[in-house]
């Protein structure tokens, strides 16, 4: 419970959340940024009267997403801090729906004083598209947080996926189970560009947790609640994996068997077979 109301449903689930990201030191000043894919029927059904006083704003998409076209998303707003997201949830916030066979991004709530979607937008959108569709609809929420220890990690690893997703699975095993597809590396790249939109698209294609190296997290999952667990788990196992760094490095490794053991029961869940390390010889 954490006494936030807000006539609009998803804002009430989201602010807080948002909110706690910033307490966690995860989002200093606009750090970051949110969007969550609603569902239309329901928010037809139940809010669609909350928008019949606001002017549509219209941004023309330079990457049409016709997988989206029809959907509603729940987004911050460009510039906006996650420490206000409880305190200022209408400037925070907006809600946007994707117009035009994919072509249009309409601004349909929020923003207030005249603000605009993320500039990240394109990378939000994108990744919406391809998770959709790799999760067969289950994931709609998607988080973008400067964490520090797993930022941190990006300057002492090389910028490699495999090293990256094999240092953090042997953390913790429930690493492994809370995300079995690894994490992608995308390299250094200006944010809010076309660019760093492409090559996430790609990244998320294989996993639902990419690292933009010397940036942040970028992450896919079902629910707020579930990408904050996913972004959680991420970061504390790069702060253990950093720990060990300043102490000279692990001297002992995680029983690899339990790993393979997991994936036997994980199963048929996975979206792509994990690409579990062989223990070294003589370990
Ligand atoms: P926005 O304020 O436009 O969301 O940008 C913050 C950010 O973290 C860019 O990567
Ligand atoms: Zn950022």
């Amino acid at each position: 419970m954490t006494g936030f109301a807000h006539r609009i449903d998803c804002v009430e689930v989201a602010a807080p959340i948002l909110r706690l990201c910033w307490e966690m030191g995860w989002n200093e000043a606009n750090g970051g940024n949110f969007s969550w894919r609603l569902d239309a029927e329901e928010f037809d059904a139940d809010m669609r009267h909350l928008l019949s006083e606001a002017m549509p704003r219209d941004i023309v998409l330079q990457n049409p997403q016709p997988e989206l076209d029809g959907d509603y998303f729940l987004v911050t707003g460009a510039g906006q801090f996650f420490r206000r997201a409880t305190s200022h949830p209408d400037d925070v916030f907006g809600i946007v729906r994707i117009v035009d066979e994919g072509r249009v991004c309409r601004t349909v709530w929020g923003f207030g004083g005249g603000g605009r979607p993320t500039s990240e937008l394109a990378t939000h959108l994108t990744a919406h598209a391809v998770r959709k569709e790799r999760s067969e609809g289950r994931e709609r929420v998607v988080l973008h947080c400067h964490i520090p220890e797993f930022i941190a990690l990006g300057f002492l690893l090389p910028l490699s996926s495999d090293v990256l997703t094999r240092a953090l699975w042997q953390m913790m095993p429930e690493c492994f189970l809370v995300f079995p597809d690894g994490i992608r590396v995308v390299p250094p790249m200006c944010p809010g560009s076309a660019e760093i939109a492409r090559a996430s698209a790609e990244a998320l294609a294989e996993s639902r947790v990419i690292s933009w190296a010397h940036h942040g997290i970028f992450a896919s999952e079902e629910s707020p609640d579930s990408v904050f667990a996913l972004v959680e788990t991420v970061e504390k196992a790069s702060g253990i994996y950093r720990k060990l760094l300043s102490a000279g490095g692990p001297k002992y490794e995680l029983d690899l068997g339990i790993l393979e053991e997991l994936a036997k029961k994980l199963g048929a869940s996975l979206v792509a077979p994990p690409n579990i390390p062989k223990a070294r010889a003589g370990s």
